[in-house]
């Protein structure tokens, strides 16, 4: 992998006591955008993950959580582990770093927790090491932490909007080829959270290995409108276009109501609402945060009406991805 590192320049002990420390943040994400499955993301302003990064000489790592979301306590089945031992393995040299984890977005919830962890730790720890790597380089480490929670499959789509902001086209994984796409300022998205356990990998697994030539046809349909649509500012072509009929039939049936969700939401004036990654998570796309703020109510009082508690962001689509935090 290449990278802007400089052989002679391998000094990372600038701070005190020999310790490099960074602490950044980055944020949550929705993946898949209704039809681009594994290949669009869409990053979210206000919530996310907190990473810190100890760095000095030597050789090893270690996670503290310090936060109340649970974690695993075998740091090897924690999504970092793999995302910074890839980072190191490229770095060339052998570091000891020490991680703490602020988790602010709740493990499973489908809007991107583990990516942002991922997408945090990759991007603290190049800070510390004086910026070797691209952010590109930044986001195939991160996928090293999806691929071990989707059950082996590694993707990108809440990994490069965590570490890069906005909207983001995975247009190829061999290579990686990431295409940013222009983000409408008015966009605003509401997302309910239910409290519902799906993993992702049990939201994979579900799915069909083939599919037949008709859904795949309108799914690429759908696909070249939605990125069509966000390249003109043309917002009524991105609402017909976040539409899946590929993945979402599979794994709606883990959503209590979502089709009646969606024709509450659509009736409360948002241009599309789709599963967000691999679900519980439900998300809807508004053109103003007037119409967003309602469409949470909606979103929240449907949940609510079925015992299931939730929780729900009124968010705007934020260009800016993974970045080092003060204090
Ligand atoms: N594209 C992924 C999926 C996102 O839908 O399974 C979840 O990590």
């Amino acid at each position: 992998m290449d990278s802007r590192f400089n052989s002679q320049d391998r000094s990372i002990l600038s701070d005190s006591d020999n310790v490099k420390h960074i602490r950044a943040f980055a944020p949550a994400t929705v993946a898949n955008m209704g039809c681009g499955f594994d290949i669009m993301g869409m990053t979210l302003d206000g919530v996310g993950d907190i990473v810190s990064v100890y760095v000095k000489d030597g050789d090893g790592m270690s996670i503290r959580n310090e936060s109340d979301a649970e974690l695993p306590e075998d740091m090897e089945k924690n999504v970092i582990t793999p995302a910074l031992r890839a980072m190191i393995k490229a770095y060339g040299s052998p570091i000891q770093v020490d991680v703490v984890i602020e988790k602010k977005i709740a493990p499973g919830s489908g809007i991107g927790s583990s990516a942002a962890s991922s997408a945090a730790a990759v991007f603290a720890l190049n800070e510390a090491l004086g910026r070797p790597f691209f952010p590109e380089e930044l986001v195939e480490f991160a996928m090293e932490g999806e691929k071990l929670i989707s059950g082996g499959t590694p993707h990108a789509d809440n990994a490069a909007p965590a570490i890069l902001g906005g909207v983001v086209l995975m247009r190829g994984y061999e290579p990686l080829d990431i295409v940013r796409l222009p983000v409408l300022e008015q966009f605003c998205c509401s997302v309910v959270h239910p409290a519902i356990m799906v993993s992702t990998k049990m939201a994979r697994e579900v799915l069909p290995k083939e599919i037949p030539l008709r859904l795949a046809v309108k799914q690429w349909g759908n696909v070249g409108g939605l990125v069509a649509g966000l390249a003109l500012g043309d917002v009524n072509l991105i609402g017909r276009a976040m539409c899946d009929v590929v993945v979402e039939p599979h794994r709606k049936r883990f959503i209590p109501g979502f089709d009646a969700l969606r024709e509450k939401v659509l009736a409360e004036g948002a241009l599309a609402m789709n599963i967000s990654g691999a679900g519980p998570s439900v998300f809807a796309l508004s053109s103003d945060m007037e119409t967003a703020a309602a469409v949470g109510e909606v979103m929240r009082r449907h949940f609510e009406e079925m015992d299931i508690a939730c929780d729900v962001y009124v968010e705007n689509i934020s260009n800016i991805g993974a970045r080092v935090i003060h204090g």
